[in-house]
């Protein structure tokens, strides 16, 4: 058993880590074949990511998947732990899977993610849901074969949690989602420690993959017809500067475009690592998606010291403009948080008047939520949830305006879209503009999905945009 622990997880040193291939053990291969697993994601894209390691090893153990909980032998949630409502819904489903198992003795259930990760949820856990048969933290998911196995044939709960990161392990076997478009982790944690984030805990110290690594992956995946990839990290500007002396993101971003695949995206960037070259890069090569997730979380720079974001409200809007300037028709999303500790009313105007300015394409705001651990969870909060509801409130209309006002400046516009399937609506197709807008079209023609085709827009919507193929 290794259980998580805030004060190892918090450290940063500059100790080696090893790259090391991921080795199959074949003892384990089809042990349970037959049985069926269910997952559930909570998290960020990385998270959905780890799904398709997690989908593999448990295809390679025999299980085959299934689309309802209740009709599964095992049920895996991969959990996220950014703000309460994602603790909130994954205690609600193991309150559920705590009744399931009282009628079905045999069911298994693991967790994983970033709450595997936090002390609080691994004690609670061990206290009020001894049902649950494995805990695999986020810093050892390869061991999960592994502690299946020993679960089972130990009858016992296994709870193995890293609070550290440990060698960077490269060949993890992986069942995509997409067969057209794909995710490639291209740095792991992060080191900005946000006064109110818990990744930098769960998630451990900024590590690179190899370049050499990450080009192989992606020349397997044009290879196997992949249309688009979108490099993941939680800060991907800070790509290489662990690794390399000059190598970062703008190069690796520059190398990967240079190969034959359309779409090349990223996310997310902080701000801070957001370099020239980079920007340079994104407006030279049409096959790099001018589409910039660009958090900023508050427009006041007071409020933007106590978060620890390392920029002002003057540094930012300057890379921005830099940002809308050089790249051409590029759209710009973030991400807001209201509500943080001591935030005033003017303060919140001053995020109103930068959301003004910026007029972003696309942004998803939140309310502060205090995350055990984090420095924020100190600082006096004088405001109430009902004050905080409001400004949420008052948020989302002015960011619903610019939506909308943005996506009308595309109508009559040919849009490149990549297909994405049939939507809701009868008839109609969906799919992403370059810029990551949703367009639902008709066409008389069959479209399938990973196509990139050309889509005249007919109307404007707040959240997505009307089209049809000529
Ligand atoms: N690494 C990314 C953000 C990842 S988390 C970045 O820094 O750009 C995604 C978003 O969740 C953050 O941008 C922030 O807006 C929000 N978030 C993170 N912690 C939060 C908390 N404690 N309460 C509310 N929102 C939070
Ligand atoms: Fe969290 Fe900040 Fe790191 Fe983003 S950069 S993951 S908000 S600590
Ligand atoms: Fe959530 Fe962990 Fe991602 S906290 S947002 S799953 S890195």
């Amino acid at each position: 058993m290794h259980l998580p622990d805030y004060k190892e997880a918090r450290t940063r040193d500059h100790r080696d880590y090893q790259r090391i291939s991921y080795e199959v053990d074949s003892a384990v291969q089809n042990k349970y074949k037959g049985k069926t697993f269910f997952i559930k994601t909570y998290g960020c894209q990385m998270n959905e990511h780890d799904s398709e390691n997690i989908e593999a090893f448990l295809s390679y153990l025999g299980f085959s998947k299934v689309d309802n909980y209740l009709k599964a032998d095992l049920v895996w949630l991969n959990t996220c732990s950014i703000r309460e409502n994602a603790h909130n819904k994954a205690f609600g489903m193991l309150g559920r899977l705590k009744h399931l198992k009282n009628e079905k003795k045999d069911l298994l259930i693991g967790l994983s993610g970033c709450m595997a990760q936090e002390v609080s949820v691994v004690e609670t856990i061990m206290r009020d849901y001894p049902f649950v048969n494995f805990v695999v933290g986020t810093h050892n998911l390869h061991q999960l074969p592994s502690i299946i196995d020993k679960a089972i044939v130990e009858n016992q709960q296994q709870i193995e949690v890293f609070s550290r990161e440990g060698d960077l392990i490269e060949g993890l076997p992986v069942v995509r989602a997409n067969s057209y478009k794909a995710y490639v982790n291209i740095i792991y944690g992060c080191d900005k420690f946000c006064t109110y984030c818990i990744v930098p805990y769960t998630r451990g110290r900024e590590r690179s993959r190899a370049k050499e690594d990450i080009l192989k992956e992606i020349d397997e995946l044009i290879q196997d017809g992949y249309k688009e990839v979108t490099l993941l990290g939680q800060n991907v500007n800070a790509y290489g500067k662990d690794l390399y002396e000059n190598y970062h993101l703008g190069d690796l971003l520059e190398e990967i475009a240079l190969k034959n695949i359309p779409r090349i995206r990223f996310m997310t960037s902080h701000p801070w690592d957001f370099n020239d070259r980079m920007i340079e890069v994104i407006a030279k090569y049409p096959n790099i998606m001018p589409s910039v997730h660009l958090p900023v979380q508050s427009g006041s720079s007071r409020i933007l010291k106590l978060m620890g974001r390392r920029y002002t409200r003057e540094s930012y809007l300057e890379l921005f403009h830099k940002i809308k300037d050089t790249i051409p028709g590029v759209s710009i999303s973030t991400d807001i948080i209201v509500g943080f500790p001591g935030e005033t009313e003017e303060d919140f105007q001053e995020t109103l008047s930068l959301v003004h300015e910026c007029q972003y394409d696309n942004a998803f705001t939140f309310i502060f939520s205090t995350r055990e651990g984090t420095p924020a969870c100190k600082l006096p909060d004088n405001v109430s949830l009902e004050e905080k509801e409001e400004r949420l409130h008052r948020l989302n209309e002015v960011v619903n305006t610019y939506f909308l006002e943005n996506n009308k400046k595309l109508e009559g516009q040919v849009l490149k879209v990549m297909v994405e399937g049939v939507s809701d609506k009868k008839d109609m197709y969906y799919g992403y503009s370059e810029t990551n807008k949703l367009i639902n079209f008709s066409s008389s023609q069959e479209v399938k999905p990973g196509d990139i085709i050309d889509v005249l827009i007919t109307s404007a919507k707040t959240w997505s945009l009307d089209g049809k193929v000529e």
